[in-house]
């Protein structure tokens, strides 16, 4: 990553903070536009991963959709130039209010979760005299390697309609006078990085094609759902993952028919390696066994670690070119300010040697990042850096 115009910045402005690097979200945005949506998929970003406005408006101006899971999410993609009718609505649990929103907005799709929300929604739009789009989100229980937080498409997690549940479902779906139903809607699990979930996953999508088609009604919209992942130990390599790769398991294992529309729902694999969240060195604490760099972020700055022993690749951005120490790597636990031990960024890792005030990235948090932030311990609120900005 290049810092020098960021470490400028960086003497008038407070740390933590979040940067992005917006050549390298154009980047991901290209490979989208090239494997995807010029191909005829129709790519929506999941704003659980991002949504900084400025960030969405780029991302909207590339010809992305919305994916949303909260009436605030649906609201954000709406404030910041999503056409209601690229947004669609996912979410286990959403409240009448939410549902609302949703129908008042004639937003494309609610991706619905279970035949007790389809009645609620059936309920809401023939109240408010609409007819609510919906994809059934089914659970497809396809394993993905992956940490077990963020594995969701097997049938001991909490989301989608079970086979069982369809067949119900299916069989209300005439009577459902207020439900335009479009399709089926997937999402078997996030940082997935192999091929073969997603292979499999367009297997069980014909079959239950097949089978919702055997009993009398059409397929319009396949949604495939996201879970791309990224390599968060080479973000410099691999700013973007293979996203030709991905886009052509579909064109080779998902049968579309004429009239049918592909869906996907990415987040992770367009704005994680687009994001560092920038940090100072507060303190080293030398002991017997190990070295602590204590810094200014936290786990409140960026869950991840703490959450899914996520592994961040951290790069020291200042040098000492006149020093002598400046060559000699030492190894540290880089450990932030919050009252816990699971406040760490990194355990054992090698740095070129660090001292207080130095600046380091911790590399590949622009999804999953900003977005999970907390005030735990009040912490904190500084604003965002863009490389566009600099
Ligand atoms: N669609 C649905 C229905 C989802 O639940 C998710 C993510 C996505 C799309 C986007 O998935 P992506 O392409 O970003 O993998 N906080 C965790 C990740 C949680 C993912 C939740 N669902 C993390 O930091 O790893």
């Amino acid at each position: 990553m290049t810092s020098d115009r960021l470490l400028n910045a960086l003497s008038h402005h407070a740390t933590p903070c979040y940067y992005y690097d917006m050549d390298v979200l154009n980047q991901s945005l290209e490979q989208v536009q090239l494997h995807g949506i010029q191909k005829g998929y129709h790519v929506h970003f999941a704003l659980k991963a991002n949504h900084e406005p400025k960030i969405l408006q780029h991302i909207q101006k590339a010809g992305l959709g919305a994916d949303c899971v909260s009436g605030g999410e649906v609201q954000q993609a709406l404030d910041h130039g999503f056409s209601p009718s690229k947004i669609a609505f996912a979410g286990v649990g959403k409240t009448d209010e939410e549902m609302i929103l949703g129908l008042k907005n004639d937003l494309f799709c609610f991706n619905v979760e279970s035949y007790e929300e389809l009645l609620v929604l059936n309920n809401l739009a023939s109240m408010l005299g609409k007819k609510a789009r919906v994809a059934l989100r089914l659970n497809p229980n396809v394993a993905v390697q992956t940490h077990k937080y963020i594995t969701t498409g097997l049938h001991e997690n909490k989301f989608g309609i079970s086979d069982d549940e369809l067949v119900e479902v299916l069989n209300y779906l005439p009577d459902a006078k207020a439900i335009d139903f479009l399709g089926v809607h997937f999402h078997i699990g996030s940082q997935i990085t192999e091929l073969s979930p997603f292979e499999q996953l367009c297997k069980k999508c014909n079959e239950y094609v097949r089978f919702i088609e055997s009993k009398g009604l059409q397929v319009r919209v396949l949604n495939m759902g996201g879970g791309f992942g990224v390599d968060y130990e080479n973000p410099d390599q691999a700013p973007y993952p293979d996203f030709k790769s991905f886009f052509e398991v579909f064109d080779r294992h998902l049968e579309v028919r004429e009239n049918q529309e592909v869906h996907f729902e990415l987040g992770r694999s367009i704005i994680a390696q687009a994001g560092s969240l920038i940090t100072k060195v507060l303190y080293i604490k030398e002991r017997t066994h190990k070295n602590f760099a204590v810094v200014d972020a936290g786990m409140t700055e960026l869950i991840r670690p703490a959450l899914y022993q996520a592994v961040h690749h951290i790069d020291k951005l200042t040098s000492d070119q006149d020093s002598k120490t400046s060559k000699n790597i030492n190894v540290y636990d880089v450990v932030g300010p919050i009252c816990e031990s699971s406040d760490t960024f990194r355990t054992g890792i090698e740095l070129e040697t660090l001292k207080r005030g130095d600046v380091l990235a911790i590399r590949s948090a622009g999804a999953y990042g900003q977005v999970m932030k907390s005030r735990y311990n009040l912490r904190p609120d500084h604003p965002t850096l863009y490389s566009d900005e600099l």
